[in-house]
């Protein structure tokens, strides 16, 4: 299959080239702005025709949650109305759409897994315009698949694991957020999730929710990744009041992947996905 993928220099477009090699059946199609703007109807259409796209992953996104407050126009641009123009046209052309949504759609105050089922109440900008996009797409008419996940990092872009690891670098103590409750996703796993829908086949709309398996804290995140780096630093645990945001950030947003493991997604510990990143990251600076 010619599978477009959109947003491709972001950190899960990165991602899914990453492990593209995995994948030598399908033929990928990499692309961002400015060439690929998601908000351009005819150049999306273009790129679908000229590349006979069969399917779409769209990773462009507007992802500065706290910038977003501030920018509310901009990051509905992209994140609703770009997903509505998407879903149009991978209606008209015939396309399956991959597309992907966050935690922020839900308000965190829930106590169990939460499940796709489960009543969204987004409490941020970024929040509300992730919501609007996947309401558009599922509007159009599409075969669409809407992946939300959560807390993601790897070794590409900008994300947790790179921050404390360069904050390790120059400081000897750091406090952190330990009353927000959550589970990381390495990337490169979701990208090979995403793949796994894809060989599947799908039809209609359909949401699925995928993080890694476990349940932490970001004190505790930020804790094991200097543990398994080796870093000698403390951190305290902070809270919420403690560390004033812009946007309001989810309690608790641990995700239930019981869906998506039904349809044969396998997946990883935390922890494990953790150590296979640090590896990465280790690999890449030797290479320095
Ligand atoms: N990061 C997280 O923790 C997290 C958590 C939950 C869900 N998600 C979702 O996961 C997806 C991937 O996130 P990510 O971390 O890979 O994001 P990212 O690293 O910020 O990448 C997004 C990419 O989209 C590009 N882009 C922005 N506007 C565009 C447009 N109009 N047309 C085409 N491309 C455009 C960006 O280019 P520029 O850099 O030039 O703007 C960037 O390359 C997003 O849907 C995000 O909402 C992320």
């Amino acid at each position: 299959m010619n599978i477009l993928v959109t947003g491709g220099r972001g950190q899960l477009g990165c991602s899914i080239n990453k492990i593209a090699a995995n994948h030598p059946q399908h033929n990928f199609i990499f692309t961002d702005m400015p060439e690929a703007d998601i908000t351009n109807h005819d150049c999306m259409a273009q790129l679908i025709v000229e590349n006979k796209v069969n399917v779409l992953i769209n990773c462009a996104a507007y992802t500065a949650v706290d910038k977003a407050e501030d920018e509310e126009e901009l990051a509905r641009k992209i994140n609703a109305d770009g997903a509505a123009e998407l879903g149009e046209v991978c209606k008209e052309h015939k396309v399956k759409l991959v597309h992907i949504s966050t935690d922020y759609v839900f308000d965190g105050t829930t106590i169990d897994p939460i499940n796709e089922r489960v009543k969204t109440n987004p409490q941020s900008t970024y929040g509300r315009t992730k919501l609007a996009g996947e309401q558009h797409i599922k509007e159009s008419g599409a075969d669409a698949v809407i992946v939300r996940t959560a807390w993601l990092y790897s070794e590409f872009g900008n994300n947790f694991v790179k921050t404390m690891l360069r904050l390790a670098e120059t400081r000897d103590e750091l406090g952190v957020v330990a009353d927000q409750y959550g589970t990381p996703t390495y990337a490169p796993d979701l990208a090979e999730a995403i793949m796994k829908l894809i060989d599947k086949g799908f039809r209609g709309f359909k949401i699925y929710h995928y993080s890694n398996e476990g349940e932490t804290s970001w004190w505790e995140f930020a804790d094991t990744i200097f543990q398994l780096a080796g870093k000698a630093i403390t951190v305290k645990p902070l809270t919420t009041d403690q560390y004033p945001a812009k946007a309001h950030r989810p309690a608790f947003s641990v995700l239930d992947k019981s869906k998506i493991k039904e349809a044969g997604v396998f997946v990883p510990e935390w922890e494990d996905s953790l150590r296979v990143c640090l590896k990465e990251l280790n690999a890449l600076a030797q290479q320095d």
